[in-house]
């Protein structure tokens, strides 16, 4: 092998280690107050409305600083607004995000709501 295959290998290498590296930082915030067999079910829901999140809301609403993901704290009002909007999918038309089922985005507001604040 010469020492360009091998500078191109190492390269190659180095962008797979740092894909793996990549990870979610933000973290759940339940009440404290919340039972405890009720907060499993919730945890369950709010890693699927992270993972939805990530795959329909994180392009246009989230912010980086550097690799740490930033989500908005979006207020429990923002929230119910939007997705009252979003499910009248006449009047949002011009928004991509119509195509969200309401279960999906009932996950996605879980996730939002009970996500650790900025
Ligand atoms: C194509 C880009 C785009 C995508 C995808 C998108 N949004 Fe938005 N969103 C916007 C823009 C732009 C606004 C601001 C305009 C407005 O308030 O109507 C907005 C507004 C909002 C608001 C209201 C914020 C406020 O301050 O009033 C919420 C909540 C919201 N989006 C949540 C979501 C969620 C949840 C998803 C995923 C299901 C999503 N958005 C997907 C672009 C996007």
């Amino acid at each position: 092998m010469n020492k360009i295959t091998l500078l191109l290998l190492g390269v190659l290498l180095i962008a797979i280690a740092s894909c793996g590296t990549h990870k979610y930082t933000v973290t759940h915030d339940f009440p404290a107050a919340m039972a405890p067999h009720i907060k499993a079910d919730y945890v369950k829901q709010w890693e699927k409305g992270r993972v939805l999140y990530g795959m329909n809301c994180a392009k246009c609403h989230s912010t980086y600083k550097g690799k740490h993901e930033i989500i908005p704290n979006f207020t429990p009002e923002k929230l119910t607004g939007y997705e009252l909007r979003v499910q009248n999918a006449r009047h949002e038309a011009a928004m991509p995000d119509d195509i969200v089922s309401a279960e999906d985005l009932a996950l996605i507001t879980i996730f939002l709501t009970y996500k650790k604040k900025n």
